[in-house]
């Protein structure tokens, strides 16, 4: 029952220093596939490196909302839009609104968060969304800048309600859930996945951060931990683990464009 990690920082130095030993143990753990995520230019190049170096890994590239009103990423995006025509990506992101961190204009975020929207319109390659604290702002926008009323990408680590869930599958978008989602708290957010599509559904670790229970006070949080978040979402579906495997896996590579 393969998995596919949709969303993975294998950038981070706490994964990347050891990036081969990470690969093969997600590997022994069935993660046959994974997405590593830019969060600027330089995590962007990491990732592409990191897709060329292993089988199976593959990149997105783009600069994170909490970054873009920083000095580093002044100026790099004319950089993002070449490596984002490079084979070994296969999306945009993480891109997105995040009005958890007080730091950057909203006015800011929505003008990078349009680059990315169009850049996922030009190359064809879906969008990567992050999400916190800006739900209606974002799904409005989404809403705004759907070209025939459709738009291609993945709500990465999904924590919205069901209402927004819909309005984003409405504009065949994709919804992908974390570690989170085992959390004993989280009954509302399983219920929102019990509610997806199963044409729709993918999952993530988000690593290195938020690891699933049980493992959640581990750190790292890394792709061979994903099985726990299946598990989870399969009991909550009432399908096997291999189905959910199977199932996301499937729509993974469509999102994707694998194969
Ligand atoms: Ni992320």
């Amino acid at each position: 029952m393969p998995f596919f990690d949709t969303h993975a920082h294998l950038d981070n130095q706490q994964l990347s220093s050891d990036a081969r030993a990470v690969v093969e143990r997600a590997r022994a753990a069935d993660v046959q596939s994974m997405t590593a995520i830019g969060t600027d230019l330089p995590t962007s190049q990491k990732c592409v490196g990191l897709a060329r170096q292993f089988d199976g890994v593959y990149a997105a590239v783009g600069v994170h909302p909490t970054v873009c009103h920083t000095d580093e990423v002044a100026g790099c995006w004319d950089e993002i839009v070449t490596l984002a025509q490079q084979p070994a990506v296969v999306a945009i992101g993480e891109t997105g609104l995040d009005l958890h961190w007080d730091k950057t204009t909203l006015d800011a975020q929505r003008q990078w968060f349009q680059q990315h929207i169009d850049l996922s319109f030009e190359t064809g390659k879906p969008l990567v969304i992050h999400m916190r604290d800006c739900e209606q702002e974002i799904v409005s926008m989404l809403e705004s800048s759907a070209i025939g009323g459709s738009l291609n990408g993945i709500m990465h680590s999904f924590t919205g309600s069901l209402e927004s869930a819909q309005r984003c599958l409405k504009l065949g978008m994709y919804i992908s859930f974390a570690g989170m989602v085992t959390f004993k708290k989280s009954d509302d957010l399983r219920s929102v996945a019990a509610g997806i599509p199963a044409d729709r559904i993918l999952i993530e670790t988000d690593a290195p951060y938020l690891s699933p229970h049980p493992l959640r006070s581990k750190r790292p949080n890394e792709p061979a931990y994903i099985v726990h978040t299946a598990a989870c979402l399969a009991a909550v579906r009432d399908i096997s683990p291999e189905e959910l495997g199977r199932v996301t896996t499937e729509n993974a590579k469509r999102v994707f464009q694998i194969g």
